[in-house]
């Protein structure tokens, strides 16, 4: 059977969770405002507007539309810097092996991330042949725990939503998932992503006989 596997990117497939990381404590000490790793937690699989508003949220801060577009382009800046200078030994441990398998298998392969700068990782890391589908942050209007990303993957799969599989490591996407009606498959700590159907430490731990199952399970 047909299913489709559809690949959150950051802190998935690559660990650009930490460069984003970076790239908004940076912006909020800029401003005066604290963020701890609990805070960011939050902001993973989040929309980059989205991402700004809610840290402005947390340090009760107002500012212009314009200080507002201003620092977004900042953020992406430095985060672009980091991403230049991404390879392919920035994969995350046993995901080449897993996406290896489903095209041996042949599954249907999407990417569904929020990220604008998604295709440019892709490329950089040498895995854009992989998919057969890529929806990003330039084709989605409505930001996760929305469903719309995994949805429209689904469709541009041509694959029902119940067919699909996402693979996940932020709680805004876990819930994305589920509100597609899709098995959610949570990549880090199980006390965070504790809504997804299965949870896993990272792909290494993803073997053959479960990919077999998710494959021929009937939802
Ligand atoms: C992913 C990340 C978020 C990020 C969002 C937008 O979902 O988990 O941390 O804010 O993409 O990324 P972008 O590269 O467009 O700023
Ligand atoms: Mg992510």
């Amino acid at each position: 059977m047909k299913k489709g596997f559809i690949f959150d990117l950051d802190g998935v497939i690559v660990d650009t969770a930490k460069y984003h990381f970076l790239a908004w404590q940076n912006l909020a000490s800029s401003l005066g405002i604290s963020f701890s790793e609990e805070q960011n937690e939050q902001l993973k699989g989040v929309s980059r507007v989205r991402s700004l508003e809610k840290i402005l949220e947390w340090g009760n801060t107002s500012i212009s539309q314009e200080e507002f577009n201003r620092l977004m382009t900042e953020k992406n800046e430095e985060y672009l810097v980091y991403i230049s200078k991404m390879d392919a030994t920035e994969i995350l441990q046993g995901v080449p092996e897993v996406l290896n398998y489903l095209k041996l298998k042949e599954q249907g392969i999407a990417l569904g991330s929020a990220s604008k700068n998604a295709r440019i990782i892709l490329e950089k890391v040498h895995l854009q042949n992989m998919f057969d589908v890529i929806v990003d942050g330039t084709n989605v209007s409505k930001a996760k725990p929305d469903p719309e990303v995994f949805v429209n993957g689904a469709q541009e799969l041509n694959i029902s939503p119940k067919d699909c599989i996402v693979f996940e490591d932020s709680v805004a996407g876990i819930q994305a998932a589920n509100a597609a009606d899709m098995i959610s498959i949570g990549i880090g700590d199980a006390t965070i992503l504790h809504e997804a159907d299965y949870i896993f430490n990272d792909f290494t731990e993803i073997k053959e006989e479960f990919i077999n199952q998710l494959i021929t399970t009937i939802k």
